[in-house]
């Protein structure tokens, strides 16, 4: 059986996170694990919560509380939020785990035994004003790539250059906007990236069919300026995984902690271990999901992610990887994703602008969110969520054309049939031509979704929609009834059985609603539609049904202009 591990980018734990970071990774990342289980593979879908670093410590500051609480507290609210969109994580975990910890110190130890880590004397930058050292994150200036005036000490969100605080034109401190900062001496880690370089090279170049988007952002890193650059692997904070070599301390690093993006990738492998760990599996059950010699070499591992994650899944993980020289699994597939920008501006959590995950939830059911998010991803470009364009989508493909089909055809056949599949009749050519149609376009949806070409595959999805609606316009069994009721018949009970068939096809993208389809069919028939007249039969004359409470209802002009002011932000 095919096995297939899946990986999303770990959300950060300081706050909810708004849809733009919902479509780049953890939604389309669920897309295709539901596809791949649905298809027979055997898939391991995990994701996690990405709680070091300095964010989550001044995030519990400015909430009273200890970061040990407010780490849990935040894991809670965001595992609650992934189960109301649905999201099918086999184990969502958590990167301050023991699992976690005692993995990053081990890839630690290795690294450094095998050559790729050195202790280097720098000079880091220390603010007076708040007494004490500012993390990468805390430092805000211009970058000296593209002269970007609000780029962070650690990479530049415009042009994406991962960057040092010192290479910033004038810094000032994020936290009291402080311009008086002066360098200090410090001892920190560096992993020497720089000397793996080669293979790194030769294995994005192996790496033909990966998108341009993923292997233009690493090459970029690995050939611009002065190339792949070793990168500071520890920090001076509280709040992380304490600097030690495997399980012994390491001298001169006392009080230390390791970058969060040093052990936040190392979480794709402790969350596995989480995961064997909570079902009770033997010790390094997971091995065979992660070490190619324990048996993943047979696993095809994937991961998701915006694309201002790139540089760190293809340079600075696979650097931790292969200077370990042991047999982890590196990706097989990177799948990145462009930003979703909010009405004509980004989306922004300090001044509320946009729509984040709790407040969408609150005001619509999640199908609603996922259609509309994963039908307008933004794989090729940035794009963009405006009210008009959310209502346009959902009141059209899921209320006029999926939820009109499901309830004009079932509410049709209990005034005339009543509440069972109609017998008698034989179909005609519109039927026929309806079922050829419907196998060329699912085997096109098929190759999308197994492309991961996720907006293809949703236009693909709804081409399927309205095949049927065209088919039963067509037919208007509602007229054939008065002169051959056994047309009506044949062309009805094609109908209902393509309510079951679009559930199927549907789950991916909208769970609930094709639960609630499958449950007004009175089936739980949820295998994959192999050869279609055989699929379109399957519920036979006589098996009963109910019709379903609306599908899908319209977003209302009203409520599109109440939204948009709600979620308009503090600026407006
Ligand atoms: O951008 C983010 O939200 C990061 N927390 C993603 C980390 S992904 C991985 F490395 F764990
Ligand atoms: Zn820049």
């Amino acid at each position: 059986m095919t096995r297939i591990l899946i990986t999303s980018a770990i959300p950060y734990i300081n706050g909810v996170k708004h849809l733009g970071t919902l479509v780049g990774s953890q939604l389309p990342a669920d897309l295709y694990a539901r596809f791949m289980r649905q298809r027979g593979a055997e898939v391991l879908f995990l994701c996690a919560t990405d709680e070091h670093g300095t964010p989550a410590e001044l995030a519990a500051t400015k909430a009273g509380l200890a970061i040990e609480d407010y780490c849990t507290q935040m894991h809670e609210t965001q595992a609650e939020l992934s189960r109301g969109f649905r999201l099918s994580f086999d184990h969502f975990g958590r990167s301050s785990s023991v699992q976690n910890k005692r993995l990053t110190q081990y890839f630690a130890g290795v690294l450094a035994e095998n050559g790729f880590i050195e202790e280097r004397s720098e000079k880091q930058v220390y603010s007076n004003t708040d007494g004490r050292f500012l993390p990468d994150r805390y430092i805000e200036g211009t970058c000296p790539n593209c002269g970007y005036e609000r780029a962070r000490g650690d990479q530049c969100e415009n042009c994406t250059k991962q960057l040092d605080p010192t290479d910033l034109i004038n810094p000032r401190s994020v936290i009291s906007g402080s311009t008086d900062l002066e360098v200090r001496e410090t001892k920190h880690l560096y992993l020497k990236q720089s000397a793996l370089k080669d293979d790194l090279d030769a294995w994005i170049d192996s790496k033909t069919d990966w998108p341009i988007l993923t292997t233009s952002i690493a090459k970029k890193w690995l050939h611009d300026g002065d190339g792949l650059q070793d990168r500071g692997i520890t920090r001076d904070l509280y709040w992380g995984v304490p600097v030690q070599k495997g399980e012994e301390p390491w001298p001169g690093m006392e009080g230390k902690v390791f970058y969060v993006w040093f052990d936040a990738p190392i979480e794709y492998l402790a969350c596995a271990a989480e995961w064997s760990d909570a079902n009770g599996t033997e010790d390094e059950a997971w091995w065979r999901w992660w070490r190619t010699d324990e048996g993943a070499d047979d696993v095809r591992y994937v991961q998701f992610m915006g694309k201002d994650n790139v540089p760190f899944h293809t340079l600075s993980f696979p650097a931790t990887i292969m200077g370990s020289r042991e047999p982890w699994k590196l990706v097989d597939y990177i799948k990145s994703f462009n930003f979703l920008n909010y009405e004509g501006g980004q989306f922004s959590t300090s001044l509320g602008r946009g729509v984040f995950m709790d407040d969408a939830l609150e005001i619509l059911p999640s199908d609603y969110w996922r259609w509309w998010l994963l039908s307008n991803a933004p794989e090729t470009s940035d794009t963009e969520f405006t009210w008009e364009k959310f209502q346009a989508g959902v009141n059209k493909d899921l209320a006029d054309v999926l939820g009109n089909f499901v309830s004009r055809i079932t509410k049709f056949c209990r005034s005339k049939f009543g509440q069972e599949v109609p017998a008698g009749g034989e179909i005609g050519d519109g039927g026929t031509a309806l079922i050829a149609e419907l196998e060329g376009r699912i085997s096109t949806y098929v190759g999308h979704m197994e492309a991961m070409e996720v907006r293809k595959a949703a236009a693909e999805l709804r081409a399927i929609w309205v095949a049927g609606n065209e088919f039963l316009q067509a037919a208007a069994p509602w007229s054939t009834i008065k002169t051959d009721v056994d047309r009506a018949a044949a062309d009805t009970r094609l109908a209902l059985n393509l309510i079951r068939v679009y559930a199927v096809l549907s789950a991916p993208f909208i769970p609930d609603a094709s639960a609630a389809m499958l449950a007004a069919m009175r089936t739980e028939e949820t295998i994959w539609p192999g050869d279609l007249t055989t699929a379109l039969s399957r519920l036979p004359p006589g098996h009963g049904f109910d019709v379903p409470d609306v599908l899908f209802r319209k977003v209302l002009d009203e409520e599109r202009e109440e939204w948009a002011a709600r979620f308009a932000g503090s600026d407006n």
